[in-house]
């Protein structure tokens, strides 16, 4: 027998939603395919890598272990929240913290839910932070640098390099 449909309401990105779900639905299914935020991603739908990290009443949660029934009235934050100028996506940027990018939903809102708890964390917390989010591509040290500048205030590698020296002025040859 069908599942009867539950009507959930809940905040996603500052909007108030209604949505009509089955019991049995995560809220990672609720997001991708009843919200079409497809931004959070669906790696191994069991708790292992991290893919479908957003964050529930700011703590961040694995979308595909939470029954979206549990999340009435709750405030969820999906990665389409941040914007180009979030100083935590500049400094993904800026770093090259992003290779084939499937991790990146899920580290980004990983790391916003620690910032937003330790304002400048140290390299160490960082790494316990993102140890649930896997990533094949960067070898994690951009990642935890990425995190690290934007606790820190700071934009990212590009900021911390010297500016080129200036060019000669150019003199025409003289005949
Ligand atoms: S998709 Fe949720 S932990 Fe992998
Ligand atoms: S950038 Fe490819 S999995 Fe992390």
């Amino acid at each position: 027998m069908p599942e009867a449909l539950v009507t959930l309401s809940l905040r996603v990105n500052g909007d108030d939603v209604r949505v009509a779900v089955r019991p049995s639905q995560t809220l990672l299914e609720v997001l991708r395919v009843g919200l079409e935020l497809t931004g959070t991603k669906q790696g191994c739908d069991k708790g292992d890598c991290g893919a479908c990290t957003v964050l529930l009443d700011g703590e961040p949660v694995l979308a595909c272990l939470t029954l979206a029934v549990t999340c009435e009235g709750r405030v969820v934050q999906t990665v389409e929240s941040l914007t180009r100028e979030d100083p935590l996506v500049d400094a993904f940027d800026c770093h090259g913290a992003g290779q084939c990018g499937f991790c990146t939903p899920g580290m980004l809102m990983t790391a916003k839910g620690l910032l937003a708890k330790h304002g400048r964390p140290s390299r160490e917390t960082i790494k316990q932070a993102i140890s649930g989010n896997l990533c094949r591509c960067t070898g994690y040290g951009p990642i935890v640098e990425a995190i690290a500048a934007a606790g820190e205030g700071r934009r990212g590698k590009k900021d911390e390099e010297p500016l080129p020296a200036p060019l000669p002025s150019w003199e025409a040859p003289k005949p």
